[in-house]
């Protein structure tokens, strides 16, 4: 037996196998815990948890580090595109070029919806939001796809992965395109993925609707930069529903509300409507962070703050960056990215974030870029959720190609009231 620790129970002794993982993480395995001492572990939170062993994504939150099996991000931001990087995380390594063509051929040809689909959409209020649309929808696609839902059958996995990788932003742009009164667009496959994207969302079929390369560049390093984040909120919810046998699409959706969430991706669109918010208050960057520190308010500083992340989010040097870039190649002058980086200086040298280690993150120059090229705000984290794709399709596939597949079950420590008699009503 390897290195072990050891817990002391009264005048018993357990002995705990020490696990290291590639990167010299260690983790105590109490896996035999309960059913040799009858205790469990209680983690709130999940902060000190491993709830797998993976080996899609690192993250070293002291050092800012951030690889996809094994590739720096930046790296990957530099050199890769986000297809590729869809590859590399599902797959589990680069592509050659014949891979490469043929899973894009496929992803090119899987775009469009089934008719009927549309419908789903229109039956919902123009001002539903698109994150309510793309959950739902993505769903849906397991009713119309009944051919290819079962999690243990790889050629099976493989069309669904297609299917949705390919489908995703009609889905989302169709969810846009509702909430504005504008015509589905159909699919236009002869453009690359993001640029089929731009397409359907800003495209109308009065006038052509030129793909602008600038804006095309940035959303793809974008979507490469979400990709996969380890065992974050929805990741974990991806595989804890796939631990059910539900389908890919069922899992998947799941993840997408779990992302909508304020603390978790829909972080991106309250950044925005923050810095707004800010600017139409006539508020100074100075008195937003005061309040944002105020314990008798209740505002963040969103977009900055990450559970993992102590030190710096690598993603977001890599986007305040391409930030600058954008919007200086579009020649928009952004009085949002102004305020955003007249809020982070203050921030940054504010005692209360830098005790806490709160830098920003993914979230915080994200919606700036998004903004400047005519993305209403609402859509950011439907945007997140194409990106994320790859990677919530990553982890479940791994949960399911593991030979310890357990259903996800957590323990709790009940507290509730004791047995207690049950009395009618007309005895309360
Ligand atoms: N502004 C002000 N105070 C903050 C912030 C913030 N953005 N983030 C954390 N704190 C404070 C918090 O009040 C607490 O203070 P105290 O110890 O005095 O009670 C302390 O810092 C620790 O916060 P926590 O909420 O216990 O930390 P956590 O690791 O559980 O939460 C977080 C991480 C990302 C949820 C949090 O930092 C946050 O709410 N940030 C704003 C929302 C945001 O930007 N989310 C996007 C995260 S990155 C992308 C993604 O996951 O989708």
């Amino acid at each position: 037996m390897g290195e072990t620790a050891e817990l002391r129970v009264g005048d018993k002794t357990y002995e705990l196998p020490i696990i290291e993982g590639t990167e010299g993480e260690r983790a105590i395995d109490i896996s035999n815990l309960r059913s040799e001492s009858g205790l469990i572990t209680l983690d709130p939170g999940y902060g000190n948890t491993g709830s797998c062993e993976s080996q899609v994504a690192f993250i070293d939150g002291e050092r800012g580090i951030l690889r996809y099996r094994g590739y720096s991000i930046e790296e990957l931001a530099e050199q890769s595109t986000f297809l590729e990087v869809a590859y590399l995380l599902m797959v589990g390594r680069l592509p050659t070029r014949e891979e490469m063509d043929s899973f894009t051929t496929s992803i090119r040809y899987h775009t469009m919806l089934h008719e009927d689909f549309k419908h789903l959409f229109s039956a919902l209020p123009k001002d539903a939001h698109p994150m309510a649309a793309c959950s739902a929808a993505v769903a849906s696609l397991a009713p119309f796809y009944p051919d290819s839902l079962d999690p243990r059958d790889p050629r099976e996995v493989e069309i669904s992965v297609h299917r949705l990788i390919a489908k995703m932003p009609t889905l989302a742009s169709y969810a846009f395109k509702h909430s504005i009164g504008q015509p589905f667009m159909f699919p236009d496959n002869r453009l690359s993925y993001v640029g089929n994207f731009l397409h359907l969302m800003f495209a109308t079929p009065c006038e052509d609707y030129e793909v602008d390369p600038v804006i095309e560049k940035a959303i793809d390093l974008l979507l490469i930069l979400h990709a996969d984040h380890e065992q974050n909120c929805s990741t974990s919810t991806v595989r804890l529903v796939g631990s059910s046998m539900a389908n890919l699409f069922a899992s998947v959706s799941a993840g997408i509300n779990a992302l909508w969430g304020p603390r978790h991706g829909g972080a991106n669109q309250d950044v925005i409507e923050m810095l707004k918010a800010i600017e139409s208050d006539g508020l100074s960057g100075r008195e937003f962070v005061e309040r944002a520190k105020s314990s008798d308010d209740t505002s963040r500083l969103t977009g900055f703050g990450h559970r993992v992340y102590k030190n710096f989010d690598p993603r977001a040097k890599i986007i305040k960056k391409a930030c600058f870039d954008v919007l200086d190649k579009l020649g928009v002058n952004s009085r949002l990215l102004e305020l955003a980086v007249e809020l982070e200086e203050i921030a940054l040298k504010d005692d209360y974030f830098v005790e806490r280690k709160l830098y920003p993150n993914v979230d915080y120059y994200s919606g700036v870029i998004y903004n400047a090229i005519g993305t209403p705000a609402n859509m950011f984290t439907a945007m997140f959720a194409i990106g994320r794709l790859p990677g919530w399709i990553a982890q479940w596939k791994e949960l399911h190609e593991d030979p310890a597949f357990k259903i996800g079950r957590p323990r709790q420590i009940y507290t509730g009231p004791n047995e207690t008699d049950y009395r009618p009503m007309s005895d309360r």
